[in-house]
């Protein structure tokens, strides 16, 4: 069954970015692919991924090399360069349809929600985000990209260190589960 999962690095006090969507505090630290919830056995697992406008202008300007051979949703309502090489669909429609789309084409694996936070939240809001994965470095950096700027409630599952991060997998609780 394909789970849709957010998974990503951030702050202990929540951030996923600075406020001028600076990843030195993150990508400046050891981390061991292979290891606890480490990204390389992640990414074998993905079927398909989404990420929001910033995100994608953010990979497009500093990593442009990154992008996984997968099909990736960006959303946004701009008409954004493409990435050569990247199999991109660029959309504006209701994260649900597009969910179903993203579900279809991971096939046998899972959905990744890279960010943003918003982003992640507007799955959770419709009760199709089933997991969060997050990597938390060693820093408070005190304002930025919020990591999940909503009440979501969670279960811990596993909790393990990955080279300089605690990394933490939750289960998200929909409210039917008997949450108060
Ligand atoms: N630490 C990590 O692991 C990690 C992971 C991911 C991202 N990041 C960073 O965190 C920051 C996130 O930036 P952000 O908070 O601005 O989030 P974002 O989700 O990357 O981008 C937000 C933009 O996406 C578009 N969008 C969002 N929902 C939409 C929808 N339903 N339909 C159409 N368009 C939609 C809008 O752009 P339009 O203006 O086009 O409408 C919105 O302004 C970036 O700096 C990124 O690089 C870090």
């Amino acid at each position: 069954v394909t789970r849709t999962v957010y998974y990503v690095g951030a702050s202990l006090d929540g951030f996923i970015a600075t406020p001028d969507h600076s990843l030195d505090w993150l990508t400046s630290r050891k981390t061991d692919d292979d290891g606890p919830m480490g990204f390389g056995s992640f990414m074998e697992g993905i079927g398909a991924m989404a990420m929001g406008a910033t995100t994608y202008l953010w990979v497009r300007e500093h990593e442009p090399d990154w992008m996984p051979e997968r099909p990736v949703w960006v959303f946004t309502h701009r008409e954004l360069e493409p990435l050569h090489g990247a199999d991109l669909r660029f959309t504006s429609e209701d994260v649900g349809r597009a969910h179903a789309a993203m579900v279809a084409a991971a096939g046998d694996r899972d959905v990744w929600v890279v960010g943003g936070g918003d982003l992640a939240g507007q799955f959770a809001d419709r009760g199709l985000l089933d997991e969060l994965v997050v990597a938390i470095a060693p820093v408070t950096l005190g304002s930025g990209a919020p990591l999940l700027p909503r009440r979501v409630e969670l279960a811990v599952r596993e909790v393990a260190r990955n080279g300089d991060f605690a990394a933490v997998r939750y289960d998200v609780r929909r409210p039917e589960a008997g949450v108060t």
